[in-house]
């Protein structure tokens, strides 16, 4: 009865909370689905929780109390070494994740680990270099590059081990503007073109609706508000009241119907959207 089965949620949080060996309480009642081939942003000011709610995803830190799910079966020890091939970790801060001579022993390292060598091992490096653009970087030293070259060979590293889910931590975090749109849209890529899951970490309301089917906004350690991206920024006090605010171009499109007398059908989220509105309206405006 193939019709029937109801498709297993990739990670499925449910009732958990996470209470640092300090005594800190970072996460409280979390629970949260991933489907397989989402783009699911976590949204929060800093110190909301998103980097402790990240290392539950892959077992680096279990929970107080209630289960983190991989593909419906929780995480336990027997069950570790899957769960992190399953699920890739790009960290925050490339320094945290590289530490080989060239970016070749970098991607190497973890296949090597899984019993790669020769020429396989050679295939899958040349194809994580070229996915994220630095195919001719093979023999540099990693530390010798620009922020976002870093983020994309601490990316090639967790991309050659063929993860279902990347897990990425701040992905545009202290990117320059052409260093941020490049890992936005080479993370579109590999979401549509590889089929892999995406789960983001990030307080950059900007990119959330460039780059999320689904949004978790968090703030001290609880989900807020959740649902579609068109869904939570349509809460827009809520958004404002723990600390976050609109895209820029919601802003000013409420600004505009505001000040303006514009009436736009649902909130733009982005520029695309925001130009397709405006049109409309100076058309409507003219008749
Ligand atoms: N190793 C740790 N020990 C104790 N408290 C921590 C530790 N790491 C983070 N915290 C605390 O947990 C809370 C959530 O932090 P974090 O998950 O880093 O938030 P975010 O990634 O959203 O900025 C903060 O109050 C932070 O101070
Ligand atoms: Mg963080």
């Amino acid at each position: 009865m193939k019709g029937l089965v109801t498709p297993v949620d990739l990670i499925e949080l449910s009732r958990v909370d996470y209470v640092y060996p300090d005594g800190t309480r970072a996460l409280t009642d979390i629970g949260l689905s991933v489907g397989a081939g989402e783009r699911v942003a976590v949204l929060g000011p800093n110190g909301a929780g998103k980097s402790t709610l990240f290392q539950l995803f892959n077992g680096l830190l279990p929970p107080t109390r209630g289960t983190v799910a991989i593909k419906g079966r929780p995480i336990e020890k027997a069950y570790l070494k899957e769960v992190r091939r399953m699920i890739g970790m790009v960290f925050q801060d490339p320094d945290d994740q590289l530490f080989s001579a060239t970016v070749r022993q970098e991607i190497s390292y973890g296949l090597l680990n899984l019993g790669l060598s020769g020429e396989r091992m050679e295939e899958v490096i040349a194809w994580a270099l070229e996915v994220v653009g630095l195919s001719s970087f093979e023999n540099k030293s990693p530390f010798h590059l620009s922020g976002g070259e870093k983020k994309r060979v601490a990316l090639a590293s967790v991309l050659a081990m063929k993860p279902q889910v990347l897990v990425l931590d701040e992905p545009t975090g202290a990117l320059d503007p052409i260093g941020t749109a490049k890992i936005i849209a080479l993370l579109n890529c590999i979401n549509r073109e590889l089929g892999i899951t995406l789960v983001f970490a990030t307080h950059d309301v900007d990119c959330v609706p460039l780059m999320a089917d689904k949004v978790y906004v968090m703030d001290k350690g609880r989900i807020v508000v959740s649902g579609s991206t068109q869904e939570v920024f349509s809460r827009k006090d809520l958004i404002r009241a723990h600390n976050l605010r609109l895209p820029r171009v919601a802003h000013l499109a409420e600004l505009m119907e505001r000040d303006g007398g514009c009436r736009f059908p649902t909130t733009p989220l982005t520029i695309g959207q925001a130009k397709r509105m405006f049109l409309e309206q100076l058309a409507g405006s003219k008749k």
